[in-house]
């Protein structure tokens, strides 16, 4: 600006030499070109680059919430804009994109299958020899004379906690428990027993919770839980952390790894031992796994039992067909399943919802008139956008728990929940998950927890079968397995010591 301004005057003036004249005018020509050519090459060089990124990204949105949803668009266009399945699965991509996996995991063809020993067939039935231990049955109301006994037993219970009298404690609380356990005492004290005494910060915190249900003013209660509620929060977030963070490992194993080939195979047997075991089939593994390779009978047991056996496995290999090709899951893919299970054991009511009511211990499910709509909005629900941001495990524990709560047909439930709980987990890259029948106590009293208004007990529950899984799958895909251990221990640890 400076050195313009004085050239012009010197224009004005016309005093000045032709050669001066004339070096300013070149001067002042050429003095832009060499500030603005190095930024118009810049600006041409951004401007293709946004070009070339913005345009497609602009035609995929244009396209994808535009001309491929509006039904005004003419269907010639749509073939231009390459639409094709994209209106129908559309939520079903976003389902699968919107999660971090790619893969999704199948179950192993089976056949040909590996020798086996005949110690995990007797170490499996073992599992079946253990006593269910009864659980008493108290009824809900309060019998004055027995809640007197409890009570007194609380105080003295407490006396000893107090005192350091540790074993005596311990008796007579249970025993106090044992008498009122809906008593909102009880269960705090119990509670701050398991808390300070067994250092069970995340179950003691659910007896604080199951008294608050009973007196939502209990201040003892009130106390321990606001303490003990951010910690179990911590816990449970830390554990769902662990359990994505072996998933990458799961996933990582190449698939063609043979170990894991292996144990892959395997648990397809294991599998449907153990869903038709829970619900009381006597099958050992080792007969579950001949007549699934022979389709020979097995000498002594049912029909029925038999026919459990291969409705397990149509049902597994429809879930394993259909686990790429489902996006959103809908009321018929849950009937589909079902309609497998009971195929063989009861063609008529498979796949059918029931039409009486029906009675599971203790539990009334829903009347027949309304599971219709309940079956609805679960399937609702499922698909909703919030429920897909939940932790896959917890969702996958949740649809479980939801299923058999609405108990949609006569009989199957069980098996077509733990079957939809899998379809869940296996979509999004985790192994197919088993409930061992060793663990039937564990898997029903979380379940009745659940009924009893805490789902958490359940959530964790399931969480720890698919820990174990994912475990067990990622050493046997390890020629030395410890070092795998100590790789999963220490990330773990760096996990939590990453925790803020
Ligand atoms: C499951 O599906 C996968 C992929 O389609 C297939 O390779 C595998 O053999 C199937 N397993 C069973 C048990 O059908």
């Amino acid at each position: 600006m400076s050195r313009t301004k004085p050239s012009t005057e010197r224009q004005n003036k016309l005093t000045m030499t032709a050669r001066r004249h004339s070096s300013t005018t070149v001067q002042h020509v050429q003095q832009p070109p060499k500030n603005i050519w190095p930024w118009v090459v810049c600006l041409c060089i951004i401007s293709s680059l946004l070009a070339q990124c913005i345009a497609p990204l602009l035609q995929e949105v244009l396209k994808s919430s535009f001309i491929c949803i509006n039904p005004l668009v003419p269907s010639a266009t749509k073939k231009i804009f390459d639409c094709v399945g994209q209106e129908r699965t559309q939520k079903g991509i976003s389902r699968r994109s919107r999660s971090d996996v790619q893969r999704v995991t199948y179950f192993d063809e089976p056949f040909p299958v590996e020798p086996w020993s005949r110690d995990d067939e007797l170490a499996q039935t073992y599992d079946l020899l253990l006593p269910v231990t009864p659980k008493k049955q108290l009824s809900a109301i309060p019998d004055p004379f027995t809640e007197a006994e409890a009570v007194a037993a609380l105080q003295a219970a407490k006396r000893s906690r107090e005192g350091g009298n540790i074993r005596r404690a311990e008796a007579i609380i249970e025993h106090a428990y044992a008498l009122a356990p809906h008593h909102p005492d009880v269960l705090t004290e119990y509670g701050i027993f398991i808390e300070t005494i067994r250092n069970n910060v995340v179950e003691a915190e659910g007896y604080y919770q199951k008294a608050l249900k009973g007196d939502p003013m209990h201040q003892e209660a009130l106390i321990r839980r606001a303490k003990t509620l951010p910690l179990v929060e911590e816990i449970d977030n830390n554990m769902l952390k662990s359990i994505r963070h072996k998933r990458e490992l799961f996933l990582k194993i190449p698939r063609w790894n043979s170990g894991l080939k292996r144990a892959m195979r395997e648990s397809y047997f294991q599998h449907i031992y153990h869903t038709v075991a829970l619900e009381g089939n006597t099958f050992t593994l080792g007969q579950t796994r001949s007549v699934l390779e022979s389709r020979l009978a097995v000498g002594g047991k049912s029909i029925m039992e038999h026919n459990e056996i291969l409705g397990m496995d149509a049902a597994l290999r429809y879930l394993n067909k259909t686990l790429a090709a489902v996006g959103d899951i809908k009321m018929e893919d849950i009937l589909s399943i079902h309609k497998r299970v009971l195929g063989f054991v009861d063609p008529d009511s498979a796949g059918v919802i029931r039409r009486t009511q029906v009675f599971v211990g203790s539990f009334t499910p829903v009347a027949p008139e309304y599971v219709n709509s309940e079956l609805l909005e679960f399937v609702e629900w499922l698909n909703d956008e919030e429920t897909l941001r939940i932790d896959p495990v917890e969702l996958a524990a949740l649809a479980h728990y939801k299923l058999v709560f609405i108990h949609p047909f006569v009989d199957g439930n069980g098996r077509t929940a733990r079957l939809l709980m899998n379809f869940i987990l296996m979509q999004a890259g985790f192994p197919p998950v088993i409930i061992p029948v060793g663990e039937r106590g564990r898997y029903y009293a979380t379940l009745k927890d659940a009924n009893d208004g805490d789902l958490r007990p359940f959530i964790r529950f399931i969480a720890q079968m698919t820990d174990d899984c994912l475990q067990s799958f990622i050493l046997s895909s390890s020629e030395c397995p410890p070092e795998v251990k100590i790789e999963v221990a220490e990330s773990q640890a760096q996990m939590i010591q990453t925790e803020p």
